[in-house]
């Protein structure tokens, strides 16, 4: 048995924020964060919760495959911001608001998680144990940020997206690659400090916290070898792929990972103006702008990428599976 990308959906809050909405609140201009990050505007919840997001997203993936939420057999969220600290987790919860009764978990893989989620999908699938797994990256990050933080408030926004990922025995369509990776020496580099029992209440340092400069470097060196070894070891070029959809993080750091493996700019999809870095939830977002835009079509060769806090990373080459309506 096969695992394929079955189908697409998303969902942004509704409350649009500016470089110049910022400038209002930080020591920050529309100049400097275009310049160093490329982003323009973001979106923040207002009364909605991480689970809110990803149920939204998560009924369209699921309408998309032509399913009824009976239909799913697991649930799958990637989250740095669930609804509760410990427990219940937020897939639990978005399950049961999708009315869905299956297995639930959630991922913590930070920007990564979405490929974490896809990996794991894409076993239990190929395992035989599941048919059709819900995976959704959603994050409500202006929950964790310091806005009095310029170094970091500026790059976050918040939104979901989620994907069915469905058996089938046509290999053509199959999940061709996968590779997940973590490297916890880097633990500090990203953090939130005070939201676990390490540090616990004995610490007011309860927002996130970033090494911005050094994790620039680390993620450019370390997703352009990434992509450049899938590509290899499948015998592939940027040629063979249609679309290079990386987390959005920063156009710098997109566009440095295009350079080496010569991905021309056309394929390369940037949605990091728009929507801020959305974390687990950048990639999928991505997908389905391209999608909804027509421009993604059913056998589209995917490259995806992501680098988040731990540090994680990982890259994979994935067929689109959904029919476009
Ligand atoms: N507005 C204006 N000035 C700012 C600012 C802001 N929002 N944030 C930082 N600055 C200032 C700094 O204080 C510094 O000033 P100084 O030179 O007087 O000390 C100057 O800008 C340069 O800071 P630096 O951190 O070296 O900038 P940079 O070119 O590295 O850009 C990031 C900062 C965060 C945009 C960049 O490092 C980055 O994108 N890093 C990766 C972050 C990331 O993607 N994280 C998530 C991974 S999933």
């Amino acid at each position: 048995m096969y695992a394929k990308f079955a189908s697409i959906g998303a969902y942004v809050p509704q409350r649009k924020v500016t470089n110049f909405d910022l400038e209002k609140i930080v020591d920050t201009s529309d100049e400097w964060i275009t310049k160093r990050t490329g982003i323009k505007t973001r979106y923040f919840v207002e009364d909605e919760t991480t689970s809110d997001l990803a149920v939204e997203a998560g009924k369209i993936a699921i309408k998309r495959a032509n399913l009824q939420p009976s239909d799913i057999d697991m649930v799958i969220v990637a989250t740095i911001t669930p609804d509760y600290f410990a427990m219940p987790s937020t897939a639990c919860v978005v399950a049961e608001n999708l009315g869905i009764k299956a297995p639930a978990f959630d991922i913590s893989a930070a920007c990564t998680g979405f490929i974490y989620a896809l990996s794991t999908a894409k076993a239990f699938i190929q395992s035989g144990m599941s048919k059709n797994v819900l995976i959704i990256g959603a994050e409500a990050l202006s929950k964790i940020i310091d806005f009095k933080d310029r170094t970091t408030c500026v790059i976050f926004g918040d939104g979901a997206g989620a994907a069915v990922i469905s058996a089938t025995e046509n290999k053509d369509d199959a999940i061709l690659d996968i590779d997940i990776n973590a490297d916890g020496s880097y633990q500090d580099y990203l953090i939130t400090p005070g939201r676990g029992v390490k540090y616990g209440c004995e610490t007011d340092e309860i927002y996130l916290q970033m090494k911005g400069n050094e994790t620039f470097k680390v993620a450019v060196k370390t997703l352009s070898q990434s992509v450049r070894d899938i590509l290899e070891r499948n015998n592939m070029t940027s040629d063979d792929i249609e679309w290079f959809i990386p987390h959005q993080a920063n156009y710098r750091i997109i566009d440095a990972v295009a350079r080496a493996i010569k991905m021309p700019s056309s394929k390369s999809v940037l949605t990091v103006g728009k929507y801020g870095n959305t974390s687990s939830a950048s990639i999928p977002m991505a997908i389905n702008d391209m999608f909804e835009e027509g421009k993604l079509k059913k056998g589209d060769m995917m490259l995806l990428d992501a680098f988040g806090g731990g540090f994680t990373w990982g890259s994979a080459l994935v067929p689109f599976g959904g029919e476009n309506s």
